[in-house]
């Protein structure tokens, strides 16, 4: 019997969606399969709300940007509804049975890989496909829309040189990665920034501003520091660590609330870090300084060689997977190929990078500092 499959994309959107899109729906089409997509991730499963995936739908979008589903950061078990939040898992479920789906792909990143397994746990059938620009979702090699990114990063780092050079200033500039610097130390190689800082290497301004000094006394009145969204000094991180191990050893429920409440507002208040940071180090070096945060420039616009080829690698797999009914399963990268990884080894994960990783030695190298 012919297979139906629902697919949704989930999270923040990224380059290659509709690649992947593409690919299983063309897969899916060829081997007599029906599909669907929902829009705007969870929330059109749990609304109801609907597109057929036919060849006319899926034709010229390999290289279209964002999502042609649209996409939420909706969660199931806490989605918004008039003005309350509630679990609607129950609701999907149903949606998923009415349209008598075999399976349900979700494409995204962490948020959607934990989403899905909440799903797959109510007894649906459920792959995912590992997307964001973050490159952070646990038991991949790679996820598709990193590629891209990782090149608007690196152009803008190169356009920023010019100008910073020009003006003898210092140039911090912010590139996306809550969690995780794949993305800032990527770019920060390749567009050669003399400073790099990410989440998982705490630094300290003063390291910084030295670095930036020595430059300037040999002749260089320039930098360019990449600082991935989510990097912090090391006393914030002891701080927040601090908090965390208190939270855990919290008796009462009370602690832990107002434990949990002093977690958000440190979280709060290391959001907007890069601005604070350029004033510290034009206070600490004497050099003007200036902030350019790149944001969503950084998800927008047409895929990359690489992520589309991923795309429709990852893709295409996936329908070979729903052929031989493996179900409960990331569609990971792997070398040239691709691999399934069960749900319950992804979800709740994140993929970070090593300190031993090749990328920190090859920046060390080359004499960039990392702020420790
Ligand atoms: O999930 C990827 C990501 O682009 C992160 O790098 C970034 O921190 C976040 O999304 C931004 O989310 P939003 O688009 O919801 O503001």
């Amino acid at each position: 019997m012919s297979k139906q499959i629902g697919i949704l994309t989930a999270g923040g959107d990224s380059p290659g969606l509709n690649a992947a899109i593409r690919a299983i729906g063309k897969a899916a089409l060829r081997s007599g399969m029906q599909v669907i997509g929902f829009r705007d991730g969870f929330r059109g499963l749990m609304e109801n709300r609907t597109v057929r995936l036919d060849r006319h739908t899926l034709s010229g979008i390999l290289t279209v940007g964002g999502t042609i589903l649209g996409t939420s950061r909706d969660k199931p078990h806490r989605m918004p509804v008039g003005n309350r939040v509630m679990d609607m898992t129950d609701v999907m479920v149903d949606n998923y049975h009415r349209h008598y789906l075999d399976v349900l792909v979700c494409l995204g990143g962490g948020g959607t890989q934990k989403n899905a397994l909440r799903l797959a746990r109510k007894g649906l059938n459920i792959i995912t496909l590992p997307k964001t620009i973050d490159n952070d979702v646990f038991g991949t090699d790679v996820t598709f829309g990193f590629d891209t990114a990782l090149s608007i990063a690196t152009d803008a780092i190169d356009r920023l040189h010019s100008t910073a050079h020009s003006h003898h200033r210092i140039i911090v500039v912010e590139v996306m990665g809550h969690r995780t610097g794949w993305l800032a130390l990527g770019a920060g190689i390749a567009g050669g920034a003399d400073v790099i800082l990410i989440p998982e290497i705490p630094y300290q301004e003063e390291i910084v501003a030295e670095a930036i000094l020595h430059r300037s006394r040999s002749g260089s009145r320039f930098s360019i520091v990449a600082v991935a969204e989510g990097a912090w000094t090391q006393e914030q991180a002891d701080a927040y660590q601090s908090l965390v191990a208190q939270r855990a050893a919290a008796e009462s429920s009370e602690e832990k609330a107002r434990l949990k409440a002093k977690i958000k507002r440190l979280e709060a208040h290391m959001k907007g870090s890069a601005l604070r940071l350029a004033r510290q180090l034009e206070e600490k070096t004497g050099l003007e300084s200036r902030l350019t945060i790149l944001g969503h420039l950084q998800r927008g616009g047409i895929p990359s060689a690489a992520d589309r080829l991923l795309s429709t690698r990852l893709g295409t797999a996936c329908v070979e997977f729903i052929a031989q009914e493996r179900y409960g399963i990331m569609v990971a990268a792997r070398g040239d190929g691709s691999e399934a990884v069960p749900l319950e080894e992804v979800a709740g994960k994140v993929k970070q990078v090593p300190p031993d990783h090749p990328w920190i030695h090859s920046a060390r190298a080359v004499s960039t500092c990392l702020g420790d």
